[in-house]
């Protein structure tokens, strides 16, 4: 039997703020429940002025490392939508704040929310090429859709950083994966534009279909049949499209989509994507947290995962979980990086997302705000500077 590979070590970070959808919903003079019940959505992350995809991505991974050292880390891959360059990996902002050894490669991967799917896949082969070599993989983003549009109320930010290894001792990334590529104008982001553009409804549409060919896949190449998952986690834009998307899988396998069954495969796996919002490549892995965090003991059971990215390109996979797992995770500090965070009013949310950067090369300090161990802590010549805020170990 070849050697298991999978995931040995999972940490989670969110931006420092949390704001109820109950203030967008009064700014917008919409229906609360609209999100509350339609989106299935009650709070979104916001990042502080000095927070961004490589201070989350390092304080996600920061801990894992700190747990297991840098020995046989190789390859770091940096999965995300909202890169903070178009040509530098902030896989290398991340390497360099975490003060790793220079002995190793740093990339960036992107393919809208299903990157990080593809880090995890990638360093499996990476090990399975040399078991001693290990992978960090972090998936890190935040989402903001332009103001005042319907995507507003699907915001969120958060990174997940996991450590690939063999012999993992979390869980194992089975070996098939169904698969489906295609491309569709659902969802995308010129990079002329900082926020994306975006058909709402066709991302619905091609997200259901993507499960449904990418399932298809999955079966065709020997996958788990429907009634061997103990439980199932979905890319999470909003909570209800894990919901709509669990309702057809099971319809397509014959099993009727009551609420109880949909409630018992998915409150758990959507508890927290329903208080971070979208954060668009971790979602899937917020949802995954979220079950390892919930649910009692998982040994031994066999979790379906779902991975969509617009544009699109979908995964339908399985993990197992390894005894022993809630002892190597530090599940007390993730859920504080869930439920820690500070809420704001509407006005403060404004604020932060109308605030600008310098495009001229000019410098700007950045408020010391963020509550996390690493900052943004300036602008200057066109170079972001970062710092650590807190002694490295
Ligand atoms: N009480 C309860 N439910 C309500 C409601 C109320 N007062 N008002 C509306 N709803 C329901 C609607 O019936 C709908 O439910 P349904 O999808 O089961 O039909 C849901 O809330 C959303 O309402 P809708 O009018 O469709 O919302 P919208 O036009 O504002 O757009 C998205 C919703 C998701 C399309 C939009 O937020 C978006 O574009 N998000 C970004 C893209 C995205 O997340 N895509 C997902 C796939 S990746």
């Amino acid at each position: 039997m070849s050697t298991p590979i999978g995931i040995h070590d999972l940490a989670v970070a969110t931006g420092r703020y949390s704001l109820d959808l109950a203030e967008l919903a009064e700014h917008g003079n919409v229906d609360v429940d609209k999100y509350y019940i339609g989106l299935g959505q009650e709070k979104q992350s916001i990042v502080a002025a000095d927070e961004d995809i490589v201070t989350m991505a390092a304080a996600a991974a920061r801990p894992v490392l700190d747990r297991n050292g840098t020995d046989g880390i190789r390859t770091i891959m940096l999965a995300t939508e909202t890169g903070i360059d178009q040509s530098k990996s902030a896989a290398v902002y991340v390497h360099g704040l975490l003060g790793m050894p220079a002995d190793v490669r740093a990339v960036e991967l992107k393919q809208a929310c299903y990157s990080g799917t593809s880090a995890l896949q990638f360093a499996a082969g990476i090990v399975a090429r040399n078991p001693e070599e290990r992978v960090l993989v972090i998936t890190s983003d935040v989402a903001w859709y332009d103001l005042d549009s319907s995507g507003e109320a699907t915001q969120g930010a958060a990174a997940v950083a996991m450590l690939i290894s063999a012999n993992p001792k979390v869980a194992v990334l089975d070996t098939v994966a169904g698969l489906h590529t295609s491309d569709v104008q659902d969802f995308w982001r010129p990079n002329y534009r900082s926020t994306p553009v975006v058909d709402g409804k066709l991302s619905i549409d091609t997200y259901l279909s993507a499960l449904e060919h990418a399932w298809a896949d999955y079966t065709a190449r020997g996958g788990h049949g429907i009634g061997e998952f103990h439980g199932f986690c979905y890319h999470q834009p909003f909570s209800r499209m894990a919901y709509k998307a669990h309702a057809r899988l099971l319809e397509i396998n014959g099993i009727e989509a009551s609420r109880e069954r949909l409630d018992a495969d998915l409150a758990q796996t959507t508890r927290y994507g329903r208080i971070i919002g979208n954060s668009y490549s971790a979602a899937l892995y917020i949802a995954l947290f979220g079950v390892l965090d919930q649910q009692e003991d998982l040994t031994g059971e066999t979790i379906g995962m779902f991975s969509y990215g617009s544009g699109c390109v979908s995964e339908f996979f399985s993990l197992t979980v390894v005894p022993g797992y809630r002892d190597t995770l530090d599940l007390e500090r993730d859920r504080e990086a869930v439920f820690g965070r500070e809420p704001i009013d509407y006005a403060t949310y404004r604020g932060l997302r109308e605030a600008t950067l310098p495009t001229d090369g000019s410098r700007a300090e950045l408020p010391a705000s963020g509550t996390g161990p690493y900052r943004l802590a300036a602008i200057d010549g066109h170079s972001r500077i970062y710092e650590a805020i807190e002694k490295q170990p």
